[in-house]
């Protein structure tokens, strides 16, 4: 519960801003985006109300960059409330846009770090969750900024029910390594993975996002992890 949360380090490091919003852009920012923000004004959401009663489960997406998933799975998904964390704006306005253009409405959207979302969620309130291609920040003395860390990971844990799904991405070799390396450690989740190699593969309905279509192009293979988040009683 956010009482008793630890204070929070200084979370984001990565662009706000990129090229100036195009007409249209400014115009989603302004007008629709107030519509389908997060408020963050109470302790906890109540995600039944943000959705307007309308969703069976709740998905989260952290890192959404231009919203090639997160749009495809809103489609694909129209019983699903999908919440979408992006500081970076230029990415939000290019994802209202993309939801204007197929109809959805069961998409919500934080435009600040995840981590500050992921405190106002309730105990136990999601069904999924994606991190896909997060920045891997390949400095060592950058490791400190990565995502994917020990307090994440409870945050992460602490918000998904029983068995759900949390998918990670990465094109990153030592951040691949990284990732499994915390996820093992965890005594919250289990790696899915069924046979060897099964993690160099995504399934049907895992599509690809911008980012992995640039590693790919610039000879970078990715590796796709599913993890499941252990029942609490078991
Ligand atoms: C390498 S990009 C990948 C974008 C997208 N997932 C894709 O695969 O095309 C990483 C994204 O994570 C976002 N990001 C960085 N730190 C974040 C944080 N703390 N919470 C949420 N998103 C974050 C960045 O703004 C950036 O858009």
């Amino acid at each position: 519960m956010i009482e008793q949360a630890a204070p929070r380090r200084h979370v984001l490091f990565g662009r706000r801003r990129g090229k100036a919003l195009r007409k249209n852009q400014r115009q989603a920012i302004e007008e629709i985006f107030p519509q389908i923000r997060v408020p963050l004004e109470e302790t906890l959401l109540d995600l039944n109300t943000l959705f307007n009663g309308k969703a069976q489960e709740y998905w989260l997406e952290i890192g959404f960059g231009a919203g090639e998933h997160l749009a495809w799975q809103a489609h694909h998904n129209p019983n699903v409330g999908i919440l979408g964390c992006e500081p970076f704006i230029n990415g939000v306005a290019i994802l209202i846009g993309k939801l204007k253009t197929i109809g959805a409405t069961n998409v919500r959207l934080h435009n600040e770090a995840a981590e500050l979302l992921m405190d106002h969620l309730p105990d136990e309130s999601l069904h999924k969750g994606f991190l896909l291609f997060a920045d891997p920040w390949p400095k060592s003395s950058h490791h400190k900024r990565r995502f994917v860390t020990e307090q994440n990971i409870a945050a992460l844990a602490r918000i998904l029910v029983d068995n759900a799904e949390l998918r990670i991405a990465t094109d990153h070799v030592d951040y691949g390594a990284w990732i499994l390396w915390h996820m093992l450690r965890s005594d919250d989740f289990r790696w899915e993975a069924e046979s060897p190699g099964e993690w160099r593969f995504r399934s049907e309905d895992w599509p690809q996002t911008r980012y992995e279509a640039k590693a790919l192009k610039e000879g970078r293979k990715s590796v796709y992890f599913t993890f499941r988040r252990l029942p609490r009683h078991s």
